[in-house]
């Protein structure tokens, strides 16, 4: 099991929802919980059919699911389909069925700007801008089943994007406005995109992130890639650009034709298995993983998780912090939210800027009633003293959440005390890019919320934590966290490689899926999740790849190899530290690391620098050559005297060397 990420003082307390809580809560006791949980799986198909009645269904489905297991070499197989025969069109969940309702003019978007701005998109106004979007990427000769692009930062236009590629079964790959033109270069010509959905620029810290630039530089080497749309958020003095003639188009001075309109506003229906968006994230190679998500198990489960694990009602103003580039982003700021009718706030920049009173002035200013954040970003708060936060008046919150790293007790008692004034419940989510949505969850209102435990499975998910030998773990014993059967929003494939996609998850232990997270389940069947297991790393909630830094840093002429590995960290969770050799004629200097940090800023973007930059002469090897990461992680944790069998060192020195050396971090 890896080091704890960040520490945890051991915390026995549990709390109840409240009574208050209780008396509205859609599921309202424990017992109500298991006997629904039950059913989910015992008859899925009922459980189902009575729970994806929110989605708008052109075609009924006939079949819940279909599975074929993965082959036994492990290549092929892993085969799941859900809500065989029916047909959907996602955006009619999300936006038509509440033109008819209060919905219509009710507020599903309240943006604000990190300059203080705000605008607010009720439905009516996001599916009018749908429609107009659906209609240009007709007119571009966008059909079901192309690959659209989309860099843009945190405005209600990159839902708008998400939502239109739907509308017309275009499958939409959305790349986080942080990472580096090369990045975006990469995971554009992966998937083929041949329309680029980005904006001129983008606030970030009081600084502009000038993204038709960089998409400009990635576009330099893309293939597929015929037209550029592009978003004006800044304007020419702020964010300066060149726009390419028969290439780029302004958001502003789309025209649709008529007959495009026409087709946008009567919108196709799919197969509830047709592709709705790839989403790359990282895994143990240096190659992104393209994880592909479907349309109907996909839609079914953010609709129900969202409704039941973040209690939504019309009077809600909810927020999720997280940036729409991520899953959290796509399940629960754009589809499951608005499926549900929500008013969503949605803010531009950084958590402090101008100060780190921000957050707590948006939730005032506007009222917002569900917070939903991550564990380093409560981390950061704490630190920044509590005055920023009880400066505010928060009594419009009532729920809280967190998700996409282990929460410490601390953090949580915090959060509950010093944000949420003792009252609302905390839902702590785990889940990832590849599970589509949440997995497990303390349901609020129904079950009791232990700090540090991400709670109970939700419906339709039976998972287990297994031993090295693939037994079941004993209740307290930590091993690894599986799924034991497919679910509804799971990843059918990663694109263009349904090989790896079969080996990274479903070949390991036969029948099960491999998060790749270590786990206990307690004797009541709380799951307390302790970080990821495999060579993926959580940085601030960003998932980080070993391989793909390590691939960054080899890509550089001065670089022989080099070594990512993460030690615990108070703030980020996980900080990563990268060891390098240097080529013969090269010398270790602080030039170097400058150099290096800017390499990586370049091949993936500046939110995976390395925290700190060590140069050795070699690196600890096992005879046949592995790097042996384990020892790295140790001497990287400041943990001199390495524990652990050192026998199969090549050279022992080097280790001895590396212990010795002072971090010049
Ligand atoms: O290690 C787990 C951690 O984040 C990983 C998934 O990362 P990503 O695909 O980027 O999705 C993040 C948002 C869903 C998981 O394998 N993780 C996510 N949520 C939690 C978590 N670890 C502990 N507790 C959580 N609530």
């Amino acid at each position: 099991m890896p080091e704890k990420s960040v520490s945890r003082v051991k915390e026995d307390r549990s709390f109840e929802p409240s009574d208050h809580f209780r008396e509205h809560a859609r599921i309202a006791s424990a017992a109500a919980y298991r006997a629904m949980h039950r059913e989910s799986l015992e008859q899925p198909d009922e459980f189902w059919r009575e729970n994806s009645q929110d989605l708008v269904w052109r075609t009924p489905w006939t079949k819940f699911s279909e599975w074929k297991p993965a082959s036994d070499d492990g290549k092929s197989g892993a085969e799941a389909k859900f809500f065989l025969g029916g047909t959907l069109n996602v955006t009619e969940t999300c936006l038509d069925r509440h033109l008819t309702t209060s919905a219509r003019t009710r507020a599903a978007i309240v943006w604000e700007g990190e300059t203080g701005e705000t605008r607010t998109l009720t439905y009516f106004e996001v599916h009018r801008d749908v429609v107009r979007l659906a209609a240009s990427l007709l007119d571009m000769g966008i059909k079901a089943g192309d690959r659209v692009g989309i860099y843009m930062g945190m405005v209600p236009e990159t839902a708008v994007a998400m939502l239109a590629c739907a509308r017309i079964g275009a499958t939409h790959s959305v790349v986080f406005g942080g990472f580096s033109a090369d990045a975006l270069r990469d995971r554009m010509n992966d998937c083929g995109a041949r329309v680029l959905l980005t904006q001129d620029g983008a606030y970030r810290r009081g600084s502009v992130v000038p993204l038709k630039n960089m998409a400009d530089a990635a576009l330099e080497s893309t293939e597929t890639i015929e037209k550029v749309v592009v978003l004006r958020r800044m304007g020419k003095e702020l964010a300066p650009i060149a726009m390419k003639d028969g290439r780029d188009v302004y958001w502003d001075e789309l025209s649709p034709s008529a007959e495009s309109v026409a087709r946008a506003k009567a919108p196709e229906a799919f197969d509830a298995e047709h592709p709705l968006f790839i989403l790359y994230t990282s895994g143990s190679t240096g190659k992104p993983k393209g994880v592909l998500h479907t349309t109907g198990g996909y839609l079914a489960t953010a609709n129900l998780s969202t409704k039941l694990i973040f209690d939504i009602r019309e009077s809600d103003l909810y927020w999720c912090t997280a940036d729409v580039g991520w899953v959290t982003g796509h399940s629960y700021i754009v589809y499951g939210p608005l499926s549900v009718g929500a008013s969503v706030m949605m803010y531009e920049g950084a958590p402090n800027q101008p100060d780190p009173g921000r957050f707590w002035r948006i939730i005032e200013r506007h009222g917002v009633s569900i917070l939903y954040t991550a564990p380093t970003a409560i981390r950061a708060f704490i630190r920044w003293g509590d005055d920023h936060v009880t400066k505010a008046d928060l009594s419009s919150l009532r729920l809280l959440g967190s998700v996409g790293e282990p929460i410490n007790p601390e953090a949580w008692l915090w959060y509950h005390k010093v944000v949420g004034g003792g009252r609302c419940p905390i839902v702590d989510t785990w889940w990832q890019t590849e599970t589509g949505g949440v997995m497990l969850t303390t349901l609020p209102g129904a079950v009791t919320a232990k700090p540090g435990s991400t709670g109970l499975p939700f419906f339709g998910v039976e998972i287990a934590v297994l031993r090295d030998d693939g037994t079941p773990a004993p209740a307290n014993e930590s091993g690894k966290l599986v799924i034991n059967r497919p679910w509804p929003s799971m990843a059918r494939t990663l694109w263009k490689d349904s090989e790896r996609y079969v080996s990274a998850y479903w070949s390991q232990n036969p029948g099960v899926y491999t998060t790749g997270d270590g786990a206990r389940i307690d004797e009541g069947g709380y799951v307390w999740v302790t970080g990821r297991i495999d060579d993926v790393l959580n940085v601030s909630g960003h998932r980080i790849g070993t391989a793909e830094i390590e691939s960054a840093l080899v890509s550089h002429p001065a670089v022989a190899e080099a070594a990512a590995v993460g030690k615990p960290d108070d703030l980020k969770g996980q900080a990563l530290v990268v060891f390098v050799t240097l080529k013969g004629d090269k010398t270790a200097s602080k030039e170097m690391k400058d150099a290096l940090t800017q390499h990586i800023d370049r091949e993936i973007g500046k939110f995976a620098r390395p925290d700190q930059i060590r140069f050795t002469d070699a690196l600890p090897k096992t005879r046949s050559g592995k790097i042996m990461r384990r020892l790295l992680r140790e001497v990287a944790s400041g943990n001199t005297d390495a524990k652990g069998d050192t026998s199969t060192l090549e050279d022992l020195s080097v280790l001895a060397k590396l212990r010795d050396q002072k971090d010049e971090g």
